[in-house]
């Protein structure tokens, strides 16, 4: 199989980038970028969305030399600075999708943040309070523009980029109390409307690495406190493999030493 016949993705999520990170996330991102085609960041860019935090992170992936893809997480939002975030990893190369899709080799990306509001029977509902309606609003209005975007592609492989779980399964590990805040099962629904292969998502540190859609699509929660408390001492992102010869289908390999 050549190179044209298969793409690396390696995906990291919850980086939270502080003002004191410089050269400390270089290593990683060379890593990735030495090991994958294309970079995946799931959220938690930063710690408190500061433009600062951005800067230092923006100066970080300049280890990389792949394409990079982005959704942001609530941490983003934080200092009320998202747009100002955005648009600086927007200027240093990073696509950050919020409900938008791309294509690279044949690939559909989704990008969006997500947001909370607990997981099936057990599922905030649209009622009482102004309040709850607004909040079951957002998650409704995440779920629509990942619908609107899933629409858009036409691909032989499509990978959904979220910072908020779609599933329980990965978020397992965590304080159920905490459950309605790490993500939304209306996430799933058009996660299970198209055809999918592949659904990353952070912001449950201490969730589970992987778990599956109804449709039986892998969910990979790529938490990067996750992921280095799984794989001590490996550079802590995850990489799938995507055959680009046999339709919609994929081999993931498994972790080796460097790899995740
Ligand atoms: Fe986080
Ligand atoms: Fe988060």
């Amino acid at each position: 199989m050549n190179a044209r016949d298969k793409v690396r993705l390696g995906a990291v999520a919850d980086i939270h980038c502080t003002k004191n990170s410089q050269n400390m996330l270089r290593p990683l991102f060379e890593k990735m970028s030495e090991e994958v085609d294309i970079l995946l960041l799931c959220g938690d860019l930063t710690d408190y969305g500061r433009p600062e935090e951005a800067h230092v992170l923006a100066g970080e992936l300049t280890a990389v030399d792949k394409p990079i893809l982005a959704v942001l997480g609530n941490h983003d939002y934080e200092s009320g600075h998202e747009a100002e975030v955005t648009e600086i990893l927007r200027t240093a190369g990073v696509n950050v999708l919020d409900g938008d899709v791309c294509e690279i080799d044949g690939i559909g990306f989704v990008g969006v943040k997500g947001f909370g509001g607990g997981f099936g029977r057990a599922a905030l509902e649209p009622w009482g309070e102004k309040a709850i309606k607004r909040f079951v609003q957002e998650s409704i209005n995440e779920a629509l523009k990942l619908e609107s975007a899933l629409a858009r592609l036409n691909t032989a492989h499509t990978v959904v980029l979220l910072h908020y779980s779609p599933i329980e399964a990965t978020i397992e590990g965590e304080t159920p109390t905490l459950y309605p805040y790490l993500g939304s099962s209306r996430l799933e629904e058009p996660l299970a409307r198209y055809p999918v292969t592949a659904i990353f998502h952070g912001h449950a540190h201490k969730g589970s690495p992987q778990g599956y859609t109804r449709n039986e699509v892998p969910v990979y929660n790529v938490a990067m406190p996750l992921l280095k408390r799984l794989f001590e001492g490996q550079a802590p992102f995850r990489i799938l493999e995507l055959s680009l010869t046999r339709h919609a289908r994929t081999s993931y390999e498994q972790p080796s030493e460097g790899q995740i």
